[in-house]
């Protein structure tokens, strides 16, 4: 037969000839009494055991005499005052005897006439002389006391002195008291069980269906609640810590006086490389790392405007103005209209520039995008597949190298971001440009965090922008390494990512 633990348990305590009390089961079993009283009535129900109700009654100490159980009977500690030092000195004064003794004002009448019952010796006109033959240790009262100590109903009243336990009674320092006694006596059935052998029931966490309808949920046990168990962590929905950082990115643009600017994920070769005075040969173009469409491969002819076809084919065989020097190599508006994932932001800048966003502008402009950019990169600690690339520009008359570092300096500084470092660079569509750079936290590298430069004519002229224009590329994860000291950049977005780093990350400034 299976059965719960604690059945099992007791059912192997009880017997079939004598009532087994279940306090004495659950000191046997070490089981809680509660849980043994339970188990009983559940064996009785299943007709494995009886139960049955007993008084009995117990000796226990007042509080009083609890007391004196513990400092001695009053009458004794006169005894012991009143004992002179000298055995044959003769009565002494009562009021030394008590003095010595140390009794309270209201134990001295308590004290004095049970001195007298007990024979202990002879009071006379305020003289007392102790019988220094008895035996304090033989007083059946002090006996008693000291067996009830801290061992209350242990002592059956029928065993014990008699005239102690009257004595002790009339003084008010012991009572009799009456206690329930629950006892189990196995049934035959429960004797069978035995024989036949127990098995302990699973324990079972969940009531389900399945269960409830087999019936078998009456040989299972249940587990106990456990209240103070720790609850499971609920991680609650949180926005990405990269998304919060773009946020935190915007509203600094913002701050600054830029406009944000939205534009293709998929564009034609024309907006993404033509327009930026980059040669149909340069090696960027056709390069392994560009995600071509295969469907539509290509951007109808109709969907470019004439005009800026003609003037960027134009820039790229003869350059601008009167001494411009184009590439000399084949321009093909079939080449420029391939389709592919862009591989930076910056045909977002040239569609503003060119008016084809939202119209022609007029200088100053500030302009920026935080817009992803596909690259197919070899994935490793600080590149992925794709990346958010805060894109910005501005139009002004005028510009020079120190307003385009002074620009990253006050948008880095946001950040806390106060040591960047500048490289020259290239960039066919920037002269000069400039790569940036910025100490990681925690390894101490210097890792790329973005490319910049002033765009050439050859590039603004086609696009019909006659003041100058600034312009950068930033990637928003390496300033979220340099600013959270996050190390790899899969720990942040990816099938990889670190969701305990993700979980607690705050990008709060
Ligand atoms: N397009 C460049 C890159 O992806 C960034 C850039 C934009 C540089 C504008 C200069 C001017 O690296």
């Amino acid at each position: 037969m299976k059965l719960p633990e604690t059945q099992v348990a007791v059912l192997e305590a009880a017997s079939a000839d004598d009532p087994t009390p279940v306090e004495q089961i659950a000191d046997e079993t070490g089981e809680q009494e509660a849980a043994v009283r339970g188990a009983a009535f559940d064996l009785e129900e299943r007709g494995l055991l009886t139960v049955t109700e007993r008084t009995e009654s117990e000796l226990a100490l007042t509080e009083e005499g609890e007391e004196y159980a513990y400092e001695g009977l009053p009458e004794h500690t006169l005894w012991v005052g009143a004992l002179s030092n000298d055995a044959h000195e003769g009565p002494i004064e009562l009021g030394q005897a008590l003095g010595r003794g140390g009794l309270e004002d209201d134990q001295v009448e308590i004290a004095l006439s049970n001195f007298a019952r007990k024979g202990m010796g002879t009071i006379d006109s305020g003289t007392i002389e102790v019988d220094e033959d008895y035996d304090l240790e033989a007083d059946p009262e002090r006996a008693l006391l000291e067996t009830l100590r801290g061992e209350e109903g242990d002592v059956d009243p029928d065993e014990a002195d008699e005239a102690a336990v009257a004595g002790l009674e009339r003084r008010g320092l012991l009572e009799e008291r009456e206690h329930t006694v629950l006892e189990v006596t196995l049934t035959d059935e429960g004797v069978n069980a035995l024989m036949e052998g127990l098995e302990v029931a699973e324990t079972v966490g969940q009531v389900t269906p399945e269960l409830l309808t087999s019936g078998e949920w009456e040989e299972v046990e249940f587990a106990e609640y456990n209240v103070e168990a720790d609850a499971e962590t609920v991680h609650g929905g949180k926005p990405h810590a990269l998304r919060e950082m773009s946020e935190r990115v915007k509203d600094v643009l913002v701050g600054m006086g830029f406009e944000e600017m939205q534009g293709p994920h998929v564009d034609a070769d024309f907006y993404i490389h033509d327009c930026l005075f980059m040669p149909q040969d340069h090696p960027a173009r056709d390069h392994w790392d560009r995600f071509a469409l295969e469907e539509p491969a290509r951007m109808d002819r109709e969907d470019l405007p004439d005009d800026l076809v003609e003037a960027v084919e134009s820039a790229h065989r003869n350059g601008v103005g009167p001494d411009g020097e184009g590439y000399n190599s084949p321009w093909d508006d079939d080449f420029a209209r391939a389709l592919a994932l862009r591989g930076h932001t910056t045909n977002l800048s040239v569609r503003h520039l060119a008016g084809v966003a939202e119209g022609d502008i007029e200088p100053p402009q500030r302009y920026f995008s935080i817009e992803k950019a596909y690259r197919n990169d070899t994935l490793d600690a600080t590149h992925l597949l794709e990346f958010f690339q805060i894109e910005g520009w501005v139009m002004a008359e005028d510009l020079s190298v120190r307003d385009l570092m002074g620009t990253f300096t006050e948008f880095y500084e946001q950040f806390g971001i106060t040591d960047i470092e500048f490289k020259p660079h290239y960039n066919p569509y920037t002269e000069p440009s400039f790569e940036l750079f910025g100490r990681h936290p925690e390894t101490g590298e210097l890792i790329e965090i973005g490319n910049s430069g002033i765009f050439r004519p050859e590039m603004l002229e086609p696009l019909g922008v006659e003041a100058d224009v600034m312009a950068w590329g930033l990637a928003l994860e390496r300033l979220f390494m340099l600013a959270t000291g996050a190390e790899d950049i899969r720990d942040v977005h990816g099938t990889l990512v670190d969701l305990d780093f993700l979980r607690n990350e705050e990008v709060v400034y």
